[in-house]
């Protein structure tokens, strides 16, 4: 057997653009990107301040992160996006479409507003960020990959939150489509999906029903933003060039618990 040729900082040079990466675990991703040696584009739509603090600090430790403003559910911000990406940093490797917003409906309470604005955040976002992605990644004409942050609920229903799930559904639909479409080029497109982070988006979550979560999850932790960073980086290696078209759960055992939620 040849002897392993992982290198000790994998995305090294590779341009990384992650879409609200300036909260939870889209900062987690970047942070990791760039501690491994990404050139990272850091997409945000409010917090500037955050955005601000996780360039300098990346700066500081000597590697190198731009942001840049961009509603993903707007094609014509995700094409800027994709140009500002190449304007700083020459071309991009992988493209995380990560931003997501979650409105706790059912199909009783579900408004049309809310339905298309969750959509064309969480979904629309990641379909024609996928499509600049690629576009780009054909010219350069060595590959790349897409991943999208997908949720346990691309397949558990969760029956408090419809449109997510949709939404999280047609993502999975998106990677395995496109993975198929994209790979005689080249271009892996995988899917993570979190389970139970702690994030912003659980922020009012009590702390009952975060014990309650705890004591569902086999591992028995609700994981970090560094834990999906670690895994979003293992998969956008070359350590994983064989994976695409597929989603990799990332939820401490959770949806293999029966009776979890
Ligand atoms: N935290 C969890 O338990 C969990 C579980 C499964 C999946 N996820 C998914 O992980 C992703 C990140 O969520 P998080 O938990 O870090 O929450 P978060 O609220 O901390 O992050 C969401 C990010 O998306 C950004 N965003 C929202 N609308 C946007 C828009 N129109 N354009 C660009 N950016 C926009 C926000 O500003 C923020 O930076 C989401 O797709 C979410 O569905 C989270």
């Amino acid at each position: 057997m040849s002897q392993s040729t992982t290198p000790t900082r994998p995305l090294e040079g590779k341009v990384v653009v992650v879409t609200g990466g300036n909260s939870g675990i889209g900062e987690g991703i970047v942070r990791e990107a760039a501690a491994q040696g990404a050139k990272v584009v850091i997409d945000w739509v409010s917090n500037e301040e955050a955005t601000d603090r996780i360039v300098a600090d990346v700066t500081a430790a000597g590697g190198q992160a731009i942001g840049f403003r961009a509603d993903v559910s707007k094609v014509a911000e995700l094409q800027a996006l994709a140009d500002a990406a190449v304007e700083a940093y020459g071309r991009i490797d992988v493209w995380v479409s990560n931003a997501g917003v979650e409105f706790h409906q059912t199909l009783e309470t579900l408004t049309e507003d809310r339905y298309d604005l969750l959509m064309d955040i969480n979904l629309k976002g990641a379909v024609f960020g996928a499509k600049v992605a690629a576009a780009q990644m054909e010219k350069q004409g060595d590959g790349g990959v897409i991943v999208n942050i997908t949720s346990t609920h691309e397949d558990w229903p969760m029956p408090s939150d419809l449109a997510y799930c949709i939404s999280k559904g047609g993502m999975r639909m998106l990677t395995r489509t496109a993975g198929v479409e994209l790979g005689a080029k080249g271009i892996r497109v995988v899917g993570v999906g979190p389970g139970a982070i702690d994030t912003p988006i659980n922020a009012d979550d009590d702390e009952s029903a975060k014990d309650a979560l705890r004591q569902a999850i086999p591992l028995g932790y609700i994981g970090s933003p560094l834990d999906m960073g670690k895994l979003v980086c293992f998969v956008a290696s070359d350590a994983a060039s064989y994976v695409t078209a597929t989603t990799i759960m990332a939820d401490g055992g959770l949806m293999q618990k029966p009776g979890a939620v």
